[in-house]
């Protein structure tokens, strides 16, 4: 049986797949069963940073498998050690303590349950147009009601939803059991929406006077996306807390929560745990991907290629009526399109062509290649858009 028949047959139906299995990569571009090729700007939604099987990352995980693979966090574990106070010198200070687990929702689970036990009080303040995983809590403070609305009965009613971007509304929900603030700085799936210059260092004012966290979900901008290591540093606001995951491991799953050392030290034995958190293979693989993003400098490299990227985008938005907006930062871009069935058709077509982008809050056309994407890559995914759409609308 080919591998479409046998996922149809065996694998739950949680994702709505294009129809091709991909089964190499190398650098920006991926290859099908029937030998396709294709020119990635998905990059395992916004994980690949450092292009597919990068052969720093490729050598880190071989070398650490023949060596050792897991052992549990009942030992020191030499990798483990390295990775944090490799990101402790990357992330903004003074956030430096961190603990590992295997996933973005695992690292917003972790941020929520230190939040409650460091403040000791129980609601927490999130934002419409969010997303945070499919773990109860994170599930629970994701807006999407499609995603919530049949697991409620597992969810606890501690979430209170706040229009993104509004200052004002997150001051009005504060109530005397208010615990945190967790958001997006940039919101990825709820459609690459940058909010405006004065409301990330807002929410961190409200916070501070409040006595409040600030959770910043960084799972999908951070480590270099957004054009500086975390996007909060845009807006130059340092967070309590910090999740990541998705580029963390260069393609290996790895998931991280990051908070400053007095509020991590909230965490004591027994709180909370993961037994393949932080194991030697998963941490050798992130710190073979941090080092060589700095070596290559991506976070530059995303911001001076985001600027290039998007003023194409917006040259398209100028010619097709059909898009509404074209908007992002760095390599997280977005293209607003009027009607989703027009989103969903300019997805197959140009994945027919050879090039994979994806679709996000039903018509945003998402963005998000590794970041050692070139000039002659965007040009050409820009020409290929510009035919597409203008068939699309016919
Ligand atoms: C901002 C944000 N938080 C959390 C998650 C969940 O991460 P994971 O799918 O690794 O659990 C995602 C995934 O897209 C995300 O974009």
């Amino acid at each position: 049986m080919d591998t479409i028949k046998l996922t149809e047959r065996y694998i739950a139906h949680t994702y709505k797949r294009q129809p091709i299995t991909i089964v190499k990569g190398r650098g920006m571009f991926l290859w099908d069963s029937t030998g396709r090729r294709y020119l990635d700007f998905v990059a395992g939604v916004a994980v690949c940073s450092l292009g597919h099987c990068h052969p720093d990352v490729v050598r880190a995980i071989t070398t650490q498998a023949k060596k050792l693979m897991h052992v549990s966090n009942l030992y020191h574990i030499q990798p483990q050690a390295e990775l944090a106070a490799l990101l402790a010198k990357i992330a903004p200070s003074p956030v430096d303590k961190f603990f590992f687990c295997n996933s973005g929702a695992e690292a917003v689970e972790a941020a929520l349950k230190l939040a409650v036990k460091h403040t000791k009080k129980k609601r927490i303040i999130a934002m419409q147009g969010s997303f945070h995983g499919r773990t109860t809590l994170a599930v629970g403070a994701t807006w999407k009601p499609s995603y919530r609305e049949p697991f409620q009965a597992l969810i606890p009613d501690v979430f209170d939803f706040v229009p993104f971007n509004d200052l004002a509304a997150a001051e009005r929900a504060i109530g005397d059991q208010t615990a945190a603030i967790i958001v997006e700085p940039v919101q990825g799936e709820g459609g690459v929406n940058v909010p405006s210059r004065d409301y990330l260092p807002g929410l961190r004012k409200i916070c501070d006077e409040n006595g409040l966290l600030l959770i910043c979900d960084e799972v999908q901008t951070g480590l270099g996306r957004t054009g500086k290591w975390f996007a909060c540093e845009h807006w130059r606001v340092t967070p309590d807390e910090i999740t990541m995951a998705k580029a963390l491991g260069g393609g290996f799953p790895i998931g991280c929560l990051g908070a400053k050392p007095e509020i991590m030290d909230s965490f004591s034995p027994g709180d909370h745990a993961s037994t393949f958190g932080g194991n030697p293979l998963a941490c050798a693989a992130a710190i073979a991907s941090l080092k060589t993003m700095q070596r290559l400098r991506l976070p530059q490299r995303a911001a001076k290629l985001g600027r290039y990227f998007l003023r194409r985008l917006e040259e398209l938005a100028e010619k097709h009526d059909c898009i509404k907006e074209a908007r992002g930062i760095g390599l997280i871009l977005g293209l607003e399109m009027s009607e989703k069935s027009i989103a969903e058709s300019v997805v197959a077509k140009a994945r027919e062509r050879g090039y994979l982008i994806n679709c996000t809050a039903d018509k945003v056309l998402r963005f998000v290649p590794p970041l050692i994407v070139e000039r002659k890559h965007i040009d050409s995914l820009i020409s290929e858009l510009d035919r597409i759409i203008a068939e699309v609308k016919k």
